[in-house]
């Protein structure tokens, strides 16, 4: 029988900066598997090593010492492995240059493909990836990032994506810089994507709420350790470590309400 492999695997990963009394060891021997198509969240608090974790499945930074693998490889070339891996940061500007418009931006995301597509379906796709995040492609047509607001640019973070489809997906804190309203509609779009395109995607968050309600499997954080894992349901519903306590009571109201009532329901299930 085929051993089914999985996305990401790592095998007593750490990760540790700088030398002697200034030595931080962000990520404190960690071993994981991530099967594709999951959706997996890494929460804990600032500095847990969540950033770390994502450079490393990036292949931006190299574990210190344990074995990190990506399909069963080490992660040699970079360019090849961003044709499948992609992410989205908390700060979409810092993604787009200011000087170009946002159109020939995306339009210069397809010099990652081997094969670049024609120029007529180039245009095609960078309007089905606009449509598919609710912006028309007029409404930014000659516009550069500074004269989009940071809700419209995150979403153009995800019309890459769209254009990209990568197979996995990394999405830092995407909902950290916007309102309510928007973080609602971001984790629409990731939801949407996960859907349409099939991706396995690593949600990084602080908010133990929001992770319950987009994933698949939970990684609690803390000091750079997973010091908990397991279904949304066993992980915020039933929390073993008081790490995972302390980041329940941490989240906002909102999501806290919305927690206690589905504690309430199983409690009546049990
Ligand atoms: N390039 C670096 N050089 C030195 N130390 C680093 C570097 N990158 C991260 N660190 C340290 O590693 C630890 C983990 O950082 P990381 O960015 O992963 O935190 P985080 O969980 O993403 O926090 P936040 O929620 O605030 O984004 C921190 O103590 C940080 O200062
Ligand atoms: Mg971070």
């Amino acid at each position: 029988m085929p051993v089914e492999t999985d996305i990401f695997n790592a095998k007593n990963v750490i990760c540790t900066f700088g030398h002697g009394k200034k030595l931080v060891k962000a990520i404190d021997d960690v071993s994981f598997g991530i099967k594709d198509q999951e959706i997996v969240s890494l929460v804990g608090g600032s500095g847990c090593g969540k950033s770390v974790l994502a450079k490393i499945m990036l292949g931006l930074i190299k574990p210190s010492s344990g074995q990190f693998l990506y399909k069963g490889n080490e992660i040699k070339n970079l360019k090849t492995h961003w044709r499948e891996v992609q992410a989205v940061f908390q700060d979409p500007f810092s993604c787009f240059n200011q000087f170009f418009t946002i159109r020939s931006q995306l339009k210069d995301s397809f010099g990652i493909f081997k094969k670049k597509p024609s120029k007529r379906e180039i245009e095609d796709r960078v309007d089905q990836a606009l449509l598919a995040v609710n912006i028309k492609p007029p409404e930014i047509e000659g516009k550069y990032p500074f004269e989009l607001s940071g809700g419209q640019m995150q979403r153009m973070l995800l019309a890459r994506i769209f254009i990209l489809r990568p197979r996995v997906l990394i999405a830092d804190e995407p909902t950290s810089m916007v309102d309510a309203c928007v973080r609602a509609n971001i984790l629409d779009y990731l939801m949407k994507i996960k859907s349409e395109l099939k991706m396995t995607i690593v949600f990084i968050t602080h908010d133990i709420g929001l992770a319950y309600y987009v994933s698949d499997r939970m990684f609690i954080m803390h000091k750079g350790k997973i010091v908990e894992h397991g279904s949304p349901d066993d992980v915020a519903l039933k929390p073993k470590n008081p790490h995972t306590q302390q980041l329940l009571d941490d989240i906002p109201d909102i999501n806290k309400k919305w927690l206690e009532r589905e504690q309430k329901v199983l409690n009546v299930v049990e």
